[in-house]
């Protein structure tokens, strides 16, 4: 049997660009959604990897829940989220307020990217 990938993000620019670059591919599925409510059954799949996507929520427990009740178990979770020693916590903070509305005159798609993010 062939390992079968799902993915999911909650931006509409995200989910078109990704689900674009994996169309046609037997083993790959993007969806449009949350990870506080994501479209899949209890149990269902052996592992989770979600990077960078928790810190964006106002509250991380409904997303951990969510994880958890679709996660096989035992299942694999690998959850990634800045800590305080983390540069780009200093980069976000302090830099980007500052050199983001260069880059958004500097370079034009930078623009979307900083406001999908933010
Ligand atoms: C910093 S990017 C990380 C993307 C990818 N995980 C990576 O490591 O390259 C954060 C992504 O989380 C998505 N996101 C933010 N809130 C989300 C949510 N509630 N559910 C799913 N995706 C979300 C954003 O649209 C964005 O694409």
């Amino acid at each position: 049997m062939r390992t079968q990938y799902v993915g999911l993000d909650i931006s509409t620019e995200m989910f078109s660009q990704t689900a674009a670059r994996l169309e046609g591919n037997p083993q790959a599925l993007f969806l449009q959604g949350s990870v506080e409510k994501v479209p899949l059954p209890d149990n269902s799949v052996d592992a989770v990897i979600c990077i960078g996507v928790i810190e964006y929520l106002p509250q991380n427990v409904t997303a951990l829940a969510e994880i958890h009740r679709i996660l096989k178990k035992p299942g694999l979770a690998i959850v990634s989220f800045p800590s305080l020693r983390f540069p780009m916590l200093f980069v976000r903070a302090i830099l980007r307020p500052i050199l983001g509305p260069v880059l958004r005159t500097v370079i034009p798609g930078c623009a979307a990217r900083l406001r999908v993010w933010n």
